[in-house]
């Protein structure tokens, strides 16, 4: 995971960040003792459990259990990779990487600067044609669609005129090869050589990234020729799986709104924004993928959708769906009547009432069941069957058991089927359905408990080297019952040996694995003890846990003793029986 990042780098920018301003940027954070406080921003709560250290310089959150340090951090907020983190941190802290250094993070290359060089000349060029005699068509039937100057400045459309080498000439004079151009998607070869424009006779559409670089084109006709939209390639700077029309525009409304409103056109989203819905993005045609919606929840984790009224609006939707919930986001739908879509409704019924419909959104599971209900006869075992098998997979998803046990509930009593039949026929209640049912009466989490000695000893390991000396004597990595602690303890160990400090936030660069990081986390978070009670309860904590390992080692003995008993095998009886009596004699 460190990639070929030095350590020496890593700890430079590490000492000189400082972990309660960074995270200041993103979230609000108020004092609280030594500590500071916050709304968590990687789940919802309305009462904040999310706490960051001054001293230790790390975070964790009591609720869902997130935590790390200001790299971790900038990874799950931002969504980058360590490197990427590394990388923007040592701006920040002015920590020069030397050049040779290739970090494996997206640094722009050669080609990507240029493609980049490009596509900007381009949608200039496009937006200026929109101004001149040649765009006049273009801009009467903008007007005609209701999108006045300001739009058009807003959005920079433009405007590709009815000629097979405009472009080509334009760029050629600046200098950009044409193959180049190709590679930046704006030209086509010919089949007997040679190039021409891809965009002709068409309103141009610039699609720009986060942040507001031109990296491709949406083409839309005139008139109601078809196909009615010509759209760039894929290109080493444009995938469109990965990218949102218009959040360059609308990141920060939707951070500040806390909610996303998810539209299919370029148009739909052009209505709206300009109507005054700022927290607006659009898929534009594609099906909405989960690195769009991942994308989204860099700013919120709330969404409104609202596709075209239409059936292909409704399946979108309801594939869309799923994706959010998979991706633990809360989703809500807006149906339009049918043939509406958002532009056409906002142009039709006004801003006020697009913008009630969107408060008035349906939660997911009821616009889905409506969908379904609309489909299949609810009433007849054929129907009640159909809307199961596609309620389940979407319920499936869920990922915190109770909820999805709620939802299985509600399904029940829209079907009016029993419960323990739904979860039969969702294959919960035979393979882990006994399971199943305890997590979802007892407790939230996912993750295995750990026992609260091993994270009291870290704690306290984490506080002072002499107690990890002390220790050392006592303890093997391997007394801790929980992998992910004996891999703390193990590290530790292994750098008070090498002479090196054991502050938290560096451990956790040598950590890598996420549960470890968050163990390591919530165990400094724990309430202080002091002085000679400290004392009392460490030396406690070392018997208990040597008392457990031993406990545990018995009754693994007794269990294969048992085994061998049943199975007549006198020998293997032998050796265990030996091993027993010499466990029970070190007691
Ligand atoms: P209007 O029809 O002018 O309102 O445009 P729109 O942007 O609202 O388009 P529509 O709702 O029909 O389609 C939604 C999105 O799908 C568009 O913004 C395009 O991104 C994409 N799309 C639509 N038609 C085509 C097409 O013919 N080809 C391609 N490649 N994409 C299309
Ligand atoms: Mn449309």
């Amino acid at each position: 995971m460190k990639g070929r990042i030095p350590d020496h780098i890593v700890e430079a920018v590490l000492s000189r960040v400082n972990i309660v301003e960074v995270i200041s940027e993103f979230i609000p954070l108020k004092r609280a003792g030594r500590n500071f406080r916050a709304l968590c921003p990687f789940h919802q709560e309305k009462t904040p459990s999310f706490m960051v250290s001054t001293d230790k310089q790390i975070y964790h959150c009591f609720g869902c259990g997130a935590g790390g340090n200001v790299f971790n951090f900038l990874m799950q907020f931002e969504r980058i990779e360590f490197p990427e983190a590394v990388e923007a941190l040592a701006k920040k802290a002015g920590v020069v990487i030397p050049e040779n250094l290739s970090f494996g993070a997206k640094e722009p290359s050669g080609i990507t600067v240029q493609l980049q060089k490009a596509s900007e000349a381009a949608a200039s060029f496009y937006e200026n044609n929109l101004s001149t005699p040649v765009g006049t068509h273009a801009r009467e039937y903008l007007l005609k669609r209701g999108i006045p100057q300001e739009a058009i400045k807003t959005f920079k459309i433009g405007f590709a005129a009815e000629k097979w080498d405009a472009l080509i000439n334009h760029l050629r004079s600046k200098g950009v090869s044409l193959s180049l151009m190709e590679k930046a998607g704006l030209v086509v070869p010919k089949e007997g050589g040679g190039y021409y424009d891809r965009f002709r006779n068409r309103i141009i559409f610039p699609i720009f990234d986060v942040k507001a670089r031109a990296i491709g084109f949406g083409a839309r006709v005139l008139d109601t020729s078809l196909p009615k939209y010509i759209n760039s390639p894929e290109t080493p700077l444009y995938i469109k799986g990965k990218n949102l029309y218009g959040l360059w525009l609308s990141k920060d409304a939707i951070r500040d709104l806390d909610a996303a409103v998810v539209v299919e056109g370029y148009l739909d989203f052009i209505s709206a924004f300009q109507a005054g819905v700022r927290n607006v993005v659009a898929s534009s045609g594609t099906a909405l993928t989960a690195e769009q919606a991942r994308l989204i929840k860099r700013y919120t984790h709330n969404v409104v959708m609202v596709y075209d009224g239409d059936a292909s609006g409704q399946i979108a939707t309801i594939r869309a769906l799923d994706i959010f919930v998979e991706e633990d986001m809360q989703v809500r739908v807006v149906s339009l009547p049918q043939g509406y879509d958002p532009d056409l409704f906002i142009r039709k019924n006004g801003i006020a009432r697009f913008q009630a419909l969107i408060a008035d959104a349906q939660p997911l599971f009821d616009y889905k069941m409506s969908v379904l209900k609309s489909r299949y006869n609810s009433d007849d075992i054929e129907g009640k069957e159909k809307i199961c098998s596609e309620m389940l997979p979407t319920i499936q998803k869920f990922r915190r058991p109770v909820v999805k046990s709620e939802y299985f509930k509600k399904l029940a009593q829209e079907l009016k089927v029993k419960e323990e039949a739904l979860l039969q026929e969702a294959g919960l209640f035979h393979a882990a359905g006994k399971e199943y049912l305890r997590a979802t009466s007892t407790s939230l989490g996912t993750q295995k408990s750990i026992h609260p000695i091993e994270k009291f000893l870290i704690k306290l390991m984490l506080e002072e080297d002499t107690i990890i000396a002390e220790l050392k004597d006592k303890l093997e990595p391997d007394d801790f019952q929980d992998e992910r602690t004996a891999k703390i303890v193990a590290l530790m160990f292994d750098c008070v040996a090498q002479g090196k400090g054991i502050e938290p936030s560096k451990l956790l660069t040598h950590l890598g694995d996420t549960e470890s990081t968050r163990l390591l986390c919530e165990s400094t978070f724990l309430p202080d003890i002091s002085g000679e009670k400290r004392d009392k309860i460490l030396t406690d904590c070392v018997q208990r846990l040597k008392a457990k390992k031993l406990s545990c080692k018995r009754q693994r003995l007794q269990e294969e003793i048992k085994d061998a008993q049943e199975s007549g095998d006198e020998e293997r009886l032998h050796t265990l029986i030996a091993e027993l009596d010499e466990l029970i004699k070190t007691r």
